[in-house]
């Protein structure tokens, strides 16, 4: 039998004898945060975050992070400008992902990151927050790696980083590859110029069940689950047709069905998860009530309380009217 690989073990066949900085520090490098259409939910490789489905999404054009690597006399990581406790997991999460690459023993760094988007709260954070740290680790260490290690390596420190090398359309392959080479992202060659994406923020604060945690109780404990793999399949096929041809209908359609599918397989964990807050069901309800009355709105939702609507230009005054509060985005804008 193989032996297990690592993350580890795969990086290293990719780098170079000796990693050191190429000077003292970079500048700053920022990563898209990204909404899936079709989620990724699901782990065959919980080590490497290879995905049991392919996944596609859309980038959030200037919202995301920037990050910056320095050389420094003590690792330490600052987050929105505050200094990160050592100990906290945030910041031996990003030192044991920099390990991967300078090894244990490598010298000390500064990491300066800046989120747009608030931290943990289900708006894709760990997505746009380990594509810039990749960046940032190949600028500062001059390790040119091609766009497809930078999107591999990327997966091993969240797996929806994969997607936050690129904007626009984004599809991640699962790939079949036990050192997962080939569960790569790449970008559509599509553009949408009149979608658009509303953040409908019901709740920043962080959340008490992180997604990683969320997706593996799911595997473990929920039958359901057994029907995902084959939902994402044909979801996958249908947004690809929707974006061909511009069949904003069935983007809509096929989006709010793959996220509601994809919550209807925590529900029936164990212990059960439900991130949605009453304020997210009354959202909810309004979208539904806007799509009665003639207004083509529909909505996507990751592993948090808050809503990310669909809709397209012409629609987006009447979808203010309903959401007023709404912060637009367009993704190709
Ligand atoms: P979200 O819904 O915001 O993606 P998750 O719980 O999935 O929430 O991920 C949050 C995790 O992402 C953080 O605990 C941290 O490990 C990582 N993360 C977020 N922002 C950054 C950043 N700027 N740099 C590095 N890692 C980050
Ligand atoms: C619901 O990429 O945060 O947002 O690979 O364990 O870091 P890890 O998980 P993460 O999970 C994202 C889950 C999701 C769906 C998606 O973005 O596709």
């Amino acid at each position: 039998m193989s032996e297990r690989m690592t993350k580890g073990s795969v990086i290293a066949q990719y780098l170079p004898e000796r990693v050191t900085p190429v000077g003292e520090t970079i500048a700053p490098v920022f990563a898209p945060s990204n909404i899936a259409l079709c989620k990724y939910w699901g782990k065959r490789d919980v080590e490497l975050n290879l995905p049991i489905n392919s996944s596609l999404s859309i980038s959030l054009a200037h919202l995301g992070t920037q990050t910056r690597l320095s050389v420094s006399d003590e690792d330490a990581v600052w987050l929105n400008g505050e200094k990160v406790a050592a100990q906290d997991k945030f910041a031996r999460k990003v030192i044991a992902f920099i390990d991967l690459f300078r090894g244990p023993q490598g010298s000390p760094v500064k990491v300066e990151t800046d989120n747009n988007i608030p931290t943990a709260a289900g708006l894709a954070s760990s997505a746009s927050g380990f594509a810039a740290l990749m960046l940032a680790i190949d600028g500062f260490y001059g390790l040119k790696l091609d766009p497809q290690c930078l999107s591999a390596f990327a997966r091993m420190g969240s797996g929806s980083a994969s997607r936050s090398l690129y904007t626009g359309f984004v599809e991640w392959q699962m790939g079949v590859r036990e050192d997962g080479m080939d569960s790569i992202a790449l970008p559509l060659d599509s553009h949408w110029d009149a979608l658009r994406i509303g953040l409908v923020k019901v709740s920043v604060a962080e959340k008490a069940v992180d997604s990683r945690s969320g997706m593996n109780r799911t595997v473990e404990t929920a039958h359901l689950y057994q029907s995902w793999p084959l939902q994402a399949a044909a979801d996958l096929e249908r947004l690809h047709q929707a974006i061909a041809d511009k069949n904003f209908t069935q983007l809509g359609e096929t989006a709010e069905q793959n996220a509601l599918s994809m919550h209807a397989t925590m529900i029936a964990a164990w212990p059960p998860l439900l991130y949605w807050q009453p304020g997210s069901v009354a959202a909810m309800h309004r979208i539904w009530q806007a799509r009665a009355e003639g207004v083509e709105v529909y909505f996507t939702m990751d592993a948090g309380p808050n809503l990310k609507l669909l809709f397209t230009a012409e629609a987006e005054a009447a979808v203010k009217h309903y959401f007023p509060d709404m912060e637009v985005i367009a993704p190709f804008g």
